[in-house]
């Protein structure tokens, strides 16, 4: 079969955020799929970039003191850092702020306008007059319209569920200067979609996208297509309109022309042809992996601009769905919302590639990362089954046999069953269904284990005349585990690259045609793999929970297929917020360490009217016996959170950088336990 040639992407994440375990699940499925293509011996790039335009990102770097430019650059360091550390590895990690992407940004709009895609129309719109900025509809609060729901964003009511337009809000404020909007005009430009609407209803129905996107798009397609408003008005951190002064791209105007601008510059680093890839009777096959939140953009927009500017279209576009923490959404209060980096900092990245691969699959549907399952799944298959199978035989080949592999194959059919499997497992790299294929190597780890097992090499090492025997089975076992760690490559890369240099073999190609490693020397083994050790998953929920500043994060995916949504600066909250909180006067009665913690104390306080079970992280701080008899300040209306030593009915308030600094909040004399914060 010829090589493919292929162009990749994963979605541009935005420069104003930590990159999180939500977002990886995308990179690692990316990431794996591409490693799986090259090592097939296809050609296949893989593209991407930060997102770095729009308003969210301008108010952060503005609350930062620094300019747009210096928040992009800082993060787009740190996310490529992320990236690099899970091995996710980038053909090209361009940004969207660059002169490849105005180029393109360009040029599209040019061609589009030219072709009379483009209008322009007044529109009115909520204004902030403090700031002197429009507002988008995420950063105006107010009352819900249909149910009155108190602090409801611009766009819809989380307590009903009923969506609406940012001027039907009652006593609406500005999320970022918290004065009232007022109502301003202006002129914007618009993509007319519709212009594109037999196009669109063909190309989604032709196979590029999969059966519940086609159908959700179907919707879509039935309910009409609205006019795309493109522009932004100064200030506005983006790409300025070329024939429109003080009128600006909206992010989602050129965030996908980062693909292209991303391909570009790898171009030009690398001599390859642009056209090659992207022209409109290209050769080649283009995949965007994405979110299943941002299908809109990709599957309509996307496309339609591409037509209308005479690119080629998609390959197709696979869409996942998100990720839960042990069965809920991400949660900064439940230590559940992880970053990277606080991943990084206690486990190893293989550990979660391989627990999201036994995941995936080629549909939309969420995956639930639980943390019992991925310690279970993690110790079991890679470290008990896969490894175990190096560790078992090398000892022998070792001590036995000076490292040297015996001089044939005593196993060609169990050998062979292991390559004719290939097939079967390139099929479900192909098409995404990892899980399928993790399931298809697990079967194999299970029979080379099993021929372990009834060999029994153990007891052969006893018996002085079966030296050859027992050369032959410990060689069978490592020739199986060199192909097993052949098929996980894609998954485990680092894993592979440490059993290449126990195994003394070259970077292991796809092993359709392998055969076994005969009289061939192999190096002592080390251990490759080490068991997740509940203690780090524990630290990693504690470290989460740490850092419960309220930030923007336009990346935290909602559940449902719609346009991005944004959170708001919140610097401050309602007074009706502030007086959900129970605040009591508590007396601790009892303190304990916790067994196995080495942040938290066990308290046991009275609240007046009950006492309370509560875990608080001060044990650097504090010595339970500093701590009995002491009046401390509580939150009593949290809801009971589950950890591992218990539950915890609430919060001690203490304040402090941490380490030894960090004090609980006492009363004056006078306090005594049950009284409320008024
Ligand atoms: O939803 C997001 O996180 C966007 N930053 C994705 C952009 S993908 C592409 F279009 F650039
Ligand atoms: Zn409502």
């Amino acid at each position: 079969m010829s090589e493919r040639k292929i162009l990749v992407t994963s979605a541009l994440p935005y420069a104003n955020g930590p990159i999180h375990l939500g977002h990886l699940v995308e990179y690692i499925q990316t990431d794996i799929w591409v490693r799986f293509q090259k090592q097939r011996g296809n050609q296949c790039y893989f593209i991407c970039a930060d997102d770095t335009h729009g308003t969210p990102i301008m108010l952060k770097a503005d609350r930062e003191g620094i300019t747009p430019e210096e928040l992009i650059s800082k993060v787009g360091i740190e996310h490529l850092a992320d990236f690099t550390e899970f091995n996710v590895i980038f053909d090209n990690y361009h940004s969207t702020h660059s002169e490849e992407n105005r180029v393109f940004s360009s040029l599209i709009y040019n061609r589009l306008r030219s072709a009379g895609h483009i209008n322009s129309r007044t529109i009115t719109q909520a204004y902030d007059p403090v700031k002197l900025m429009f507002l988008p509809d995420r950063f105006i609060k107010g009352e819900c319209p249909k149910c009155g729901a108190l602090d409801q964003y611009g766009d819809g009511c989380e307590a009903c569920g009923a969506t609406y337009s940012p001027i039907e809000l009652k006593n609406a404020v500005s999320a970022i200067s918290g004065k009232k909007p007022i109502e301003k005009d202006s002129v914007h430009y618009f993509f007319n979609l519709a212009d594109f609407a037999s196009m669109l209803n063909e190309w989604t129905t032709e196979g590029h996208l999969q059966p519940e996107v086609c159908n959700k798009l179907a919707e879509w397609l039935k309910s009409g297509l609205q006019q795309w408003d493109i522009s932004r008005d100064a200030p506005y951190f983006g790409f300025e309109i070329p024939d429109a002064p003080g009128k600006y791209f909206y992010v989602w105007l050129d965030a996908p022309i980062g693909y292209m601008a991303s391909f570009k510059n790898l171009c030009d680093k690398q001599g390859l042809i642009f056209d090659e890839f992207w022209s409109e009777d290209s050769t080649t096959e283009l995949y965007h992996f994405i979110g299943k939140d941002i299908i809109y953009f990709h599957a309509l927009f996307w496309p339609a601009m591409l037509s209308g500017a005479n690119f080629r279209l998609p390959t197709a576009i696979f869409a996942h769905g998100f990720l839960t923490v042990n069965g809920e959404k991400m949660s900064k209060s439940r230590g559940t919302f992880i970053t990277a980096r606080t991943y990084l900092n206690h486990l190893n990245p293989e550990y979660l590639r391989y627990y999201f691969a036994a995941k995936l699959n080629a549909g939309v549907d969420d995956i639930d990362l639980n943390f019992d399952d991925f310690s279970q799944r993690v110790n079991s298959d890679l470290v008990g089954k896969v490894v175990n199978i190096g560790s078992r035989c090398s000892g022998f080949i070792n001590k036995r046999f000076n490292n040297k592999l015996s001089s044939s194959c005593s196993e060609p059919a169990l050998f062979q069953e292991f390559i004719n499997a290939n097939t079967q497992i390139a099929e479900f790299y192909d098409t995404r269904e990892y899980g399928k294929a993790m399931r298809e190597i697990m079967a194999l780890a299970d029979k080379a284990n099993q021929y372990i097992d009834e060999k029994k090499p153990w007891l052969i090492a006893k018996q002085d005349n079966k030296n050859s025997e027992l050369h032959d089975i410990c060689s069978v076992g490592i020739n199986l585990f060199r192909l097993l760690m052949a098929y996980l490559k894609p998954v485990t890369p680092s894993l592979a690259t440490e059993a290449e240099k126990f195994l003394a073999i070259d970077t292991q190609v796809w092993p359709n045609r392998a055969t076994p490693l005969i009289d061939h020397t192999i190096n002592t083994f080390i251990p490759l793999m080490i068991r997740v050790e509940a203690d780090k998953i524990s630290a990693i929920i504690d470290d989460s929970k740490d850092n419960l500043e309220k930030t923007i994060d336009i990346s935290i995916k909602g559940s449902q297929m719609k346009e991005p949504t944004f959170e708001p600066i919140a610097n401050t909250i309602e007074f009706n917020d502030f007086a959900k909180l129970d605040l009591r006067i508590a007396k601790i009665i009892k303190a304990n360490h916790v067994k196995d913690s080495d942040k938290l104390l066990q308290l046991t306080v009275d609240i007046g009217d009950e006492t309370r079970n509560i875990f608080a992280g001060i044990k650097s701080a504090y010595s339970p016996e500093d701590l009995e008899g002491k009046l401390t300040l509580v939150v009593a209306n949290l809801v009971p959170r589950k950890m591992r030593f218990g539950t915890s009915e609430g919060m001690v308030l203490a304040a402090g950088p941490g380490d030894k600094n960090i004090w609980i909040l006492s009363p004056d004399q006078g306090a005594v336990a049950g009284m409320r914060v008024k």
